[in-house]
């Protein structure tokens, strides 16, 4: 019997984001998309019409034994349920960020998963692009030298400027460190290798906010989470990276993310992104230099990308990049901002990782082993 070249895909969850996973799904035929599906019916056949893709339901989708992965694309407090009912009927798992809204449930996910033997995959999958994995690659050269430290910046007005509906980022499971918090702390141990303490204050400067987007401008939100968040991060290499994740920045001009080691200093482009501008300084060196990013996946938005790795990774037996442990570390160290803010105290994280594998040079579109 010829081996499988392709894996069937179930999506659950068909609002906002499913549209760019439905587009990009398109550049990777390992992917063979079997259906979508939404606890409201009408939007998963709005969007099935829209991509040519078929309606399905969630219990049809997991009682299809042509479905191989579920993509989870729900909000994050239904990530969790929804990624163990896909398990138990023994699907692997592919989730958007964050993995759960508590580390304790995302250790029921990743255990779960382990227990039955199929995989656990989570966005984000921005730091396979080209531009983090070139930023991986001058790390991993030694070009920098010892890594000492760093900074992440992500600093908005607040969502409620653009957001039709933003309420549920002032709510429980929002703010802005596990909204944005995943594209950076992931970008970071990526580069850096995983996290051994945090150190955090932060403050909720309003327990109310106007939305101020229409169509409901001027209703108050409640504010239940820390809207600005400051910190450190200790790595197990040492390095210390300064970390600001804030929905109460009005502007500010900090680079995403910039490493600092012994012999040179990198900007790293916005980790939401998969391209973006790589620039490398010496000590005391005038400007900056731009590495050339050469790698593949710069170029547009390729969120799926992540599906597509671990589709080839089960199919040939390799691990995946964007896996379980590492969004799992990430989520303790996220919690860990809070858990350290309230308390005063540094917080020592339990969970290990493997930097993933870097994407090498010589991968082609379409394909990434
Ligand atoms: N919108 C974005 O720009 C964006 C970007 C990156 C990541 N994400 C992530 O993607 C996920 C989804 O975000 P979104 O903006 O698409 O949200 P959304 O609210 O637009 O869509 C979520 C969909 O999931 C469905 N759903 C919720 N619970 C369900 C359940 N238990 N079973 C079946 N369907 C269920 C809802 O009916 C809804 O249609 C979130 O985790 C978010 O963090 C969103």
């Amino acid at each position: 019997m010829a081996a499988r070249q392709r894996l069937g895909v179930g999506i659950i969850g068909a609002g906002n984001i499913s549209s760019q996973y439905l587009k990009a799904m398109a550049a990777f035929p390992v992917l063979d998309i079997r259906g979508i599906a939404d606890m409201k019916p009408e939007v998963a056949e709005k969007k099935a019409a829209e991509f040519g893709v078929q309606a399905a339901t969630v219990d049809g989708l997991l009682a299809d034994p042509g479905v191989d992965i579920i993509v989870n694309l729900t909000i994050p407090r239904a990530h969790v349920a929804v990624g163990l009912k896909a398990i138990a009927a023994g699907k692997h798992v592919y989730s958007e960020k964050p993995l759960g809204v508590t580390f304790e449930e995302g250790k029921k996910l990743v255990a779960a998963a382990r227990r039955k033997g199929v995989r656990i995959g989570a966005a984000p999958d921005t730091f396979l692009g080209g531009a983090h994995q070139q930023a991986r690659a001058v790390i991993d050269s030694g070009k920098l030298g010892t890594i000492i430290g760093g900074t992440a910046s992500f600093g908005v007005p607040g969502h409620e400027y653009w957001h039709p509906d933003p309420a549920f980022y002032y709510d429980i499971g929002g703010g802005p460190v596990l909204d944005m918090g995943p594209y950076y702390i992931t970008d970071l141990v990526n580069l850096l290798g995983p996290v051994k303490a945090v150190q955090a204050m932060s403050l909720t400067p309003a327990k109310e906010r106007p939305i101020r987007s229409e169509p409901k401008k001027g209703q108050l939100m409640k504010v239940k989470v820390f809207t600005h968040v400051t910190g450190t991060l200790q790595f197990v290499s040492g390095a210390l990276v300064q970390v600001s994740l804030s929905f109460d920045v009005p502007k500010h001009t900090h680079k995403p993310i910039e490493i600092y080691g012994t012999d040179a200093s990198m900007q790293v482009p916005d980790p939401n992104m998969f391209g973006g501008e790589v620039k490398l300084a010496k000590p005391r060196a005038p400007e900056w230099d731009d590495v050339p990013v050469k790698l593949p996946y710069a170029d547009a938005n390729y969120r799926s990308l992540g599906v597509a790795d671990m589709a080839y990774a089960i199919l040939s037996g390799r691990p995946h990049r964007a896996n379980g442990d590492l969004a799992l570390h990430v989520l303790e160290v996220m919690e860990a901002f809070e858990t350290a803010s309230k308390s005063g105290q540094i917080v020592k994280i339990r969970s290990k990782v493997e930097r993933p594998a870097a994407i090498s040079e010589s991968l082609k579109r379409g394909k990434i082993a």
